[in-house]
């Protein structure tokens, strides 16, 4: 067997097919689709992807083209949706690799019928309606005009409107049926304008889970494929879901020190007796966020420490008071708490932000391995 990496990010991919399957137990929809974009939340695109195909999701789900070609050029053939477009960019080799893509404007629209006859292919889009959440999507007061153009270009053969589909804001119950409702509302229009969008989406993790209205035929997962709780309150234990990456590192130097020695940059530190300082070779070039100086949990030989004075570019000190620690030992920053690791929520309170960024900003010298 190889030696584990000085700086490992391990992801199970056992986990994250399980995650799929748990998930779509829990939520009955014909479709599941895996968002697997910014690197799969900072898990890796195509590992898992793939993970997630053999869970049970029979849709990908990505922000934009590239990252779409991404999985095709690794021999992914399962439908995958694009839906945040580079405004030059050109929709033919999306078209011509069998990717369907989001339409959040009558400008867009008319592009992809554009790009769709230019690559003598027929572009599948899916109309992306903002029912509330105020970032992109057709605004209501433009849905006729693009529904309609939407129906010529379908009658001409210029494209097909495979989906529909709009995104929660999560910010509440009354705004969640207040979604739905606006999203039935959308789909008459479409109805009306001649259109038969096969597939309707509105949830995301959250809202498949706690809104059974907003799933209609398809939902996007994300975050919970990965093991990971969409909730605010960082619930989500109870769905059964399991913690898919664990980051963790080689301790690189322990010295013992005097009370009284100032720590890290700026000394945000000092220690109060005699004590233990292991160095972790992680930093903010790996996406470990500074934030949680003095505050970020480090689990060792099966004790949790916390990290002592400034994370630095490239390392980190944590104080172990006088736990035996050596040179070798591994340093997990997150897991799987049901194993004992810190998870990622507790790397999200620590940071004040939340796991998702905490997962998907990995980076750097990271290396990936993955499990099995
Ligand atoms: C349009 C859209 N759908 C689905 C998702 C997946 O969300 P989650 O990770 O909360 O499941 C995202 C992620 O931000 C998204 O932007």
């Amino acid at each position: 067997m190889t030696a584990r990496p000085m700086r490992e990010a391990r992801v199970h991919l056992d986990a994250i097919s399980a995650n799929v399957e748990t998930l779509r137990r829990l939520i009955r929809t014909d479709h599941a689709m895996a968002v697997v974009k910014a690197r799969g939340y900072g898990h890796g695109a195509v590992p898992s992807a793939r993970a997630a195909l053999a869970g049970g999701a029979d849709w990908l789900g990505v922000v934009d083209i590239v990252e779409a070609l991404e999985l095709r050029d690794a021999g992914i053939t399962a439908p995958i949706l694009a839906w945040l477009h580079d405004p030059h960019f050109d929709f033919a080799p999306a078209i011509v690799r069998g990717i369907d893509v989001g339409i959040g404007s009558l400008q867009q629209l008319h592009q992809a019928a554009s790009a769709g006859s230019a690559a003598s292919g027929i572009p599948d889009v899916h109309l992306k309606v903002d029912t509330g959440l105020g970032r992109g999507g057709i605004g209501f007061a433009d849905c006729e005009a693009v529904f309609a153009a939407a129906a010529d270009h379908e009658r001409n053969g210029r494209l097909r409107v495979r989906g529909l589909f709009s995104h929660l804001a999560n910010a509440g119950a009354a705004d969640d049926a207040a979604q739905v409702a606006a999203f039935e509302h959308a789909s008459a229009l479409a109805f009306s304008a001649g259109l038969q969008p096969e597939l309707r989406h509105l949830a995301a993790t959250a809202g498949a889970l706690r809104v059974p209205a907003a799933r209609f035929d398809l939902v996007r997962l994300g975050i919970g494929i990965y093991g990971l709780s969409p909730f605010d309150d960082q619930s989500g234990i109870e769905f059964g879901l399991r913690p898919a990456l664990e980051l963790s590192a080689a301790i690189v130097s322990v010295k013992r020190v005097p009370a009284g020695t100032g720590v890290s940059y700026g000394h945000r530190y000092r220690t109060t007796s005699a004590t233990t300082l292991a160095l972790v070779p992680l930093g903010y070039a790996e996406g470990i966020p500074r934030q949680a100086s003095n505050r970020g949990p480090v689990s060792i030989n099966g004790r949790v420490h916390r990290i002592a004075g400034s994370i630095a570019m490239d390392q980190f000190v944590v104080d172990v008071g006088d736990a035996s620690v050596a040179v070798g030992d591994r340093a997990v920053l997150f897991g799987d708490p049901a194993a004992g690791a810190p998870s990622a929520e507790d790397w999200a309170t620590a940071s004040d932000t939340i796991n998702y960024e905490i997962v998907t900003r990995l980076g750097g010298r990271l290396e990936y391995r993955y499990w099995p």
